[in-house]
């Protein structure tokens, strides 16, 4: 009991002495929450090469180019999203250039970057602009399309009340924004086997794999796709 006392105190002397000799390190609040993000970013980085031209088409605040940007050498990153946002920086990252968009025509030329990725933002479009999207994003990609969703090799109940949820959810956080339709169904919540099915029919697909993530983070839904191109 004593010596539990003593190592409690022990270990909170240690961190208020650690906060304050590490006081004029400022690190942003996501780093002490995103690390399941960095992971992702580590294993999605294996899939660029050193001075890639990434876009990531529905990037929100841009955080993912930023984390990327930590794991492989001078990449030139952009972003698209309906709105544009602002990332978090981190130390020794690159800031991506970020802009808005119609939400359909990327602004961009045919086979403008090496790498098109997007995060999280198909499940969002009804069925018919997921293709559409696909189609543009493979329109601008030079050698690969990275796709990150909610996919698992089956959605059992409690997966289709997690989805009804998310949508429901991401919905009302959308509703203000002009430029984005809301679902209301779960159509676009597609298993591993439909997508890989989906993304080997895109024109010049060559391989459609799915690359396993960390085994840390807690939810086993977060599924990456990596879909090479050819010339
Ligand atoms: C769940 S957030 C994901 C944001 C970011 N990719 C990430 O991984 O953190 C979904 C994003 O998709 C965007 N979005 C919705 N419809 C879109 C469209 N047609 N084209 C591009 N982005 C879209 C939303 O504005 C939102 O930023």
């Amino acid at each position: 009991m004593k010596r539990a006392i003593l190592r409690g105190a022990a270990r909170a002397l240690q961190s208020v002495s650690a906060a304050l000799a590490n006081r004029d390190r400022k690190l942003p609040m996501t780093l002490r929450t995103s690390t399941h993000d960095l992971l992702k970013a580590s294993v999605m980085a294996r899939h660029l090469e050193a001075g890639d031209r990434v876009l990531d088409v529905g990037c929100g605040h841009g955080d993912r180019l930023v984390h990327l940007s930590l794991f492989q050498r001078e990449l030139v990153t952009f972003g698209v999203d309906l709105h544009a946002g602002a990332p978090t920086m981190l130390p020794g990252a690159v800031a991506p250039t970020l802009g808005a968009y119609d939400g359909e025509t990327l602004p961009f030329a045919d086979r403008d970057f090496d790498v098109v990725m997007s995060c999280y933002v198909l499940h969002h479009l009804r069925p018919a602009a997921v293709d559409a999207l696909l189609v543009e994003m493979v329109r601008c990609a030079r050698r690969r399309v990275l796709i990150l969703e909610d996919s698992v090799e089956r959605f059992d109940l409690f997966y289709r009340l997690r989805n009804w949820a998310h949508i429901v959810d991401t919905d009302l956080e959308y509703a203000a924004a002009t430029t984005f339709a809301p679902r209301v169904d779960t159509g676009s919540f597609l298993t591993r086997g439909a997508w890989q099915a989906k993304l080997a029919s895109m024109p010049r697909a060559t391989e459609v794999r799915v690359q396993p993530l960390d085994a840390v983070s807690r939810y086993r839904h977060h599924t990456l796709f990596v879909v090479d191109l050819s010339a």
